[in-house]
């Protein structure tokens, strides 16, 4: 099968792979597992200086990404048939969901487009087909962090990235609950022992215990998780 191709437009196109370039994504990375190519927008800036920002129009602080010089650095840098999903990281958009960013890695790849700056023209988003995307409620400095997030997460997701024991089917968030809590050795640590059922060998209580423990802690933690997934399980009769 043939790489899962991410292409990240920036600015700063040195702040990649960074993390990616280590540990499960960067293994995966020099296995070909999937591929990571940067565009410098900058390459489509105007003018000696290679501008590629200005004031806002109507006035007031910072500048504005133009949307001139992203349209060209993205259709320069994309192939007609490019049908992978192509997102703007945005603290403007839909909150990035464990669900979304599996079906993320199950596509051919992704186009990501970092902005920078107060922000950009607006024109550009339907204009080329941009979906924003945020990775929290906070203000990152540009979009290259949240894009690397984004990668981090889907491609850990990809086949043979990781072992087959975590498939990430009994993660957080894939069946709409925090996971339940872990143990290893020492079986005490330092006058806390290691919950007793998990020492006992009956795998069918052992599980109970591990579904219990998810469904209180997410109880006590992201109520809001549990009223998404009852909203799924039984949908209103109308
Ligand atoms: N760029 C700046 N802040 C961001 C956020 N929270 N999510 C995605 N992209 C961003």
């Amino acid at each position: 099968m043939s790489s899962w191709r991410a292409t990240v437009f920036t600015l700063f196109p040195e702040m990649l792979p960074g993390p990616l370039g280590v540990s499960l994504a960067g293994d995966a990375l020099v296995r070909g597992v999937w591929t990571l190519e940067t565009q410098d927008i900058r390459d489509h800036g105007i003018g000696r200086h290679r501008s590629v920002d200005d004031t806002p129009a109507g006035g007031g602080a910072g500048m504005v990404l133009r949307a001139d010089v992203l349209a060209a650095s993205l259709d320069a840098g994309l192939a007609a048939g490019d049908t992978r999903p192509r997102l703007l990281m945005s603290p403007r958009g839909a909150p990035l969901t464990q669900a979304q960013v599996r079906d993320l890695s199950q596509r051919q790849g992704v186009v990501l487009v970092c902005g920078r700056f107060e922000g950009i023209d607006e024109r550009i988003i339907e204009a080329r087909g941009l979906t924003e995307v945020s990775i929290g409620d906070y203000v990152l400095s540009g979009g290259e962090l949240a894009a690397m997030v984004l990668l981090d997460a889907a491609v850990r997701l990809l086949p043979g990235v990781m072992g087959k024991e975590a498939s990430g089917a009994e993660e957080s968030f894939e069946d709409g609950r925090l996971e339940y809590p872990h143990y290893t050795k020492p079986r005490d640590f330092e006058g806390r022992a290691i919950p007793e059922i998990l020492l006992s060998g009956d795998h069918a209580k052992i599980a109970a215990w591990r579904k219990a423990e998810a469904l209180r802690i997410t109880q006590e933690r992201r109520p809001d998780l549990l009223q998404g997934a009852e909203a799924k399980a039984e949908p209103r009769k109308r």
